[in-house]
């Protein structure tokens, strides 16, 4: 499978990880970048989105610019504290400046949606924003895209961000409903498989060894895991953002993704951005609930992060 891939990025560590993967994958054909506040500023995202393209060797990727605060506005939060105030644990290029576009990314992503109707897949890894901002520019959006992955939500494991709201989704509660209610087909890659097949210190090592991508690939890992020993007790990372992009292309293999109904804590109290999805069939082998539109991952099969530092350190 080779798939049109458009991933919607807020470029930090994690991101970084499945931008290259994308880039080096046969499996992948990636046709755009588009970004997001998140873990970083939306122009510090769009820097290290064509830093990565540009390690790649693909810098004919257009990176577009997207929202810069979340939909109900206020002062954006980062997280340099996961993965440094640059976003790269201290290995971004301050100097790098994005392949020129003079649209946005909602502009981009409909413009595309339009050039490959129903053959463009978007991969979001980053709060939801700008795919909420371009559902509102052109409701008929889900005509065109009838799939969307998202890596966001926890559905059965703990949040991240809050004892029970991940940080994609918390960061934007209200856009992350507004994707929900959408009339695509939305797969959710959550912490429920992303903190479960993770990058480990083995994985970092194969990758030191390899070369300019797999060293670079080592380097932010050695910073991540930082953050993470202090989460987990271990020099280990959760495999996020690649990991949907995995789910995406098929190279990550799917073992239970019931469809089921779902929403999200849009009020001010304690469950803020919790996901909440009707997991009920947990106890009849996880049938599809009838009429349900968007999938929850709970289990994948073990492997993928091996596949991707293997990928990576070979590149
Ligand atoms: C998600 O939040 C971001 O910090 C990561 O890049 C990932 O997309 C994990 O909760
Ligand atoms: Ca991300």
């Amino acid at each position: 499978m080779n798939r049109k891939i458009l991933l919607d990025v807020d470029t930090g560590i994690d991101d970084a990880l499945a931008i290259l993967t994308a880039a080096v994958s046969i499996r992948v054909d990636l046709v755009a970048c588009t970004t997001t506040w998140g873990n970083v500023d939306v122009d510090t995202a769009a820097r290290n989105t064509a830093t990565l393209l540009e390690l790649a060797e693909l810098d004919g990727v257009p990176v577009a610019r997207g929202a810069a605060r979340p939909l109900r506005g206020g002062t954006p939060g980062y997280a340099a504290h996961v993965h440094g105030a640059d976003g790269l644990g201290g290995f971004g290029d301050a100097g790098a400046v994005p392949s020129p576009t003079a649209e946005t990314a909602v502009e981009m992503i409909l413009r595309l949606s339009h050039e490959h109707p129903g053959d463009l897949h978007i991969v979001a890894v980053g709060p939801l924003t700008n795919l909420a901002l371009a559902l509102e520019a052109d409701p008929t959006l889900p005509e065109r895209v009838p799939e969307v992955t998202i890596m966001g939500g926890a559905f059965l494991a703990p949040g991240n961000a809050t004892p029970v709201a991940e940080a994609n989704i918390v960061n934007d509660p209200e856009a992350a409903q507004r994707v929900i209610d959408a009339a695509w087909s939305c797969t959710f890659v959550g912490l429920d498989v992303t903190m479960r097949d993770m990058l480990t210190e083995q994985h970092r090592e194969a990758l030191s060894a390899g070369g300019d991508i797999g060293r670079f690939c080592s380097d932010i890992l050695d910073y991540y895991f930082d953050f993470y020993l202090g989460e987990t007790g271990r020099r280990c990372a959760g495999n996020h953002d690649a990991l949907a992009l995995g789910v995406a292309c098929g190279k990550a293999v799917v073992r239970t993704a019931p469809a089921v109904p779902m929403m999200v804590d849009t009020t001010d109290g304690p469950g803020r951005g919790q996901t909440i999805a009707d997991l009920r069939g947990i106890y009849r082998g996880w049938p599809d609930v009838p009429g349900a539109r968007h999938r929850v991952v709970l289990e994948v099969e073990p492997g993928y992060a091996d596949w991707m530092a293997q990928l990576l350190a070979a590149a």
